[in-house]
C-alpha cells in the first residue's frame, strides 16, 4: 500500500493534521494504536490559546466548540490570601482562550474524518529513508510506504526513537498533579491558579456543570491515598483567600497523577520523517501549552505539505524544523516560568519564598509583567 502522508498517532495533532491535509486533496492515512472509545475519553487539557480556535474555525472543526466552549477573558492569580485578575484583552489587542476539552476536540476531528482512519492500529517502526511504516492491525502485521510519515505518537511512541540523531533536552520536576473531574459548577467564573506554601492548586472547568482541578502532590503519592474527602480539604486550603469565597465539592469522576516534565528534541525532521506535538516536545502542564503547540506544529506542517504537493517546493518542508522550534522554546520558557513561579520544590528554602512571592507581586502590580503573562497565555500568533 502507498500513500502520500502516513500519519501515526490519532491525538489531537495527528487527527489535525489529517483533516487539513484531506481538505486540500492531499491523501493521507491516520494509524492510531489504541480504540476510538479510549482517544474520545481520555482527560487532557482544557485551554485553546487564541491561534489555535482560529485555526480549527478556519477548517471547519471548530462548530461546536463555538457553541459549547467557553471564551475567558482573563485568568486569576491567587497568593498571600489575595485575588489578582489578569484581563487579556486589554493587554493583548483583543485576545483570549476558549475553555473546550481535548476530548471534544478530538471527538469533533474524528467525526469529520474522511479519509482512513485506524484504531488499535500500532505502528512499530518508520523508516526515514524510505517512508516505509511497519505496523499491527487486526492480529497481522502490514507495510505501508508513505512519500512523508508524520509521527504525532505523543511522548511515548516510535516516531522519536525512528530519528537516526536527535539531541535531547529535558527538565523533571520534584511534583506531580493530582487531577480530578468533578460534577459540580465551578466555583469561579474564571481559572485560578493559586500559589500557596503546600503547594499549587488550579481550578480549572469543562462546563457550566463540570469543574477540573489540580493539585501539586509529590510524584510518588499514590491515588489510593488520596480520599475525596482529603483532596477537598486540601483544595479549599490552598484556594482560601481572606473575603468570602467559597469552593463548591461534588461528585468525582475521574482522577489520576501525572508527571511533571520539560522535554525537546531537535531536530524535528530527518529526511522523510517528521514529529509533531508531544512526540517532539513536552511542557509541564501550568500554563496549558502542551494541546497548543501540537496544533501549531501541524499547521505549519500543513501549510508546507501543501507548497511540496501543488508545486514540488520544498523550502517550507526545509524550515519546518527551525520554524516550528522557535514557538517550541518560547512555549517551554512559559510553562518552566510558571511552574517554578506557582510550585513548592520540596528543598525550597525561605529565600526561594521570597523570590517567588516577589515575583508574583511584580507581575500582578505592573502592565508590564501582567502583559508578558498575557501575550504568552493567549499565545503569539502563528507566523
Ligand atoms: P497525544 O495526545 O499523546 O496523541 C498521541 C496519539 O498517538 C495517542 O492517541 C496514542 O495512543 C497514539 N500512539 C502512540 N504510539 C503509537 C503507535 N506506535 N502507533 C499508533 N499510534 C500511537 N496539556 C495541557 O495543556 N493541560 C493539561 O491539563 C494536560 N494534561 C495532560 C495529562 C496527561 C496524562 C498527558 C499525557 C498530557 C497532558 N497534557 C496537558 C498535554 C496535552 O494533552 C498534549 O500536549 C496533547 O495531547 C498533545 O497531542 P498529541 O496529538 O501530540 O499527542
Ligand atoms: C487546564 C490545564 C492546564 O494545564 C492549565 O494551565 C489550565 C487548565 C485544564 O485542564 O483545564
Amino acid at each position: 500500500k502507498h500513500t502520500r502522508v502516513g500519519i501515526i498517532g490519532g491525538g489531537p495533532a495527528g487527527l489535525l493534521l489529517g483533516h487539513l491535509l484531506s481538505a486540500r486533496g492531499i491523501e493521507n492515512v491516520v494509524l492510531e494504536s489504541r480504540t476510538r472509545e479510549y482517544v474520545e475519553r481520555r482527560q487532557r487539557a482544557g485551554i485553546l490559546e487564541q491561534s489555535t480556535v482560529d485555526v480549527l474555525r478556519a477548517c471547519g472543526a471548530g462548530e461546536r466548540m463555538d457553541r459549547q466552549g467557553l471564551v475567558h477573558e482573563g485568568i486569576e492569580l491567587r497568593f498571600d490570601r489575595q485575588a489578582h485578575r489578569i484581563d487579556f484583552p486589554s493587554l493583548t489587542g483583543g485576545r483570549t482562550v476558549m475553555v473546550y476539552a481535548q476530548t471534544e476536540v478530538v471527538k469533533d476531528l474524528i467525526a469529520l474524518r474522511e479519509g482512513p482512519l485506524l484504531f488499535e492500529a500500532e505502528a512499530l517502526s518508520a523508516d526515514p529513508a524510505t517512508g516505509v511504516v511497519r505496523y499491527r492491525h487486526e492480529g497481522a502485521e502490514h507495510t505501508m510506504t508513505c512519500d512523508v510519515v508524520v509521527a504525532c505518537d505523543g511522548f511515548h511512541g516510535i516516531g522519536r526513537a525512528s530519528m537516526p540523531a536527535v539531541t535531547t533536552f529535558r527538565r523533571d520536576y520534584p511534583f506531580a498533579w493530582l487531577g480530578i473531574l468533578a460534577d459540580v459548577p465551578p466555583s469561579c467564573e474564571e481559572l485560578i491558579y493559586a500559589h500557596h506554601e503546600r503547594g499549587f492548586a488550579l481550578h480549572s472547568m469543562r462546563s457550566p456543570h463540570v469543574s477540573r482541578l489540580y493539585l501539586q502532590v509529590d510524584p510518588g503519592d499514590d491515588l489510593a491515598d488520596w480520599s475525596d474527602e482529603r483532596i477537598w480539604d486540601e483544595l479549599e486550603t490552598r484556594f482560601a483567600v481572606d473575603g468570602d469565597w467559597k469552593l463548591e465539592r461534588g461528585p468525582i469522576t475521574d482522577r489520576s497523577i501525572t508527571p511533571m516534565r520539560s522535554f525537546v528534541a531537535e531536530p524535528m525532521r530527518h529526511d522523510r520523517l517528521f514529529l509533531a506535538g508531544d512526540a517532539a516536545h513536552i511542557v509541564p502542564p501550568t500554563g496549558a501549552k502542551g494541546l497548543n503547540l501540537a496544533v501549531a506544529d501541524v499547521t505549519l506542517l500543513a501549510q508546507a505539505l501543501t507548497r511540496w504537493h501543488g508545486v514540488g517546493d520544498e523550502s517550507l518542508l526545509d524550515a519546518y524544523s527551525e520554524t516550528a522550534l522557535r514557538r517550541v522554546w518560547r512555549a517551554e520558557h512559559f510553562s518552566y516560568l510558571m511552574t517554578t513561579m506557582l510550585h513548592r520544590d520540596p528543598h525550597q528554602d525561605p529565600f526561594d519564598d521570597r523570590l517567588q512571592l516577589s515575583q508574583l507581586r511584580y507581575i500582578v502590580g505592573s502592565t508590564a509583567g501582567m502583559t508578558s503573562l498575557a501575550e504568552n497565555y493567549v499565545g503569539l500568533p502563528l507566523d
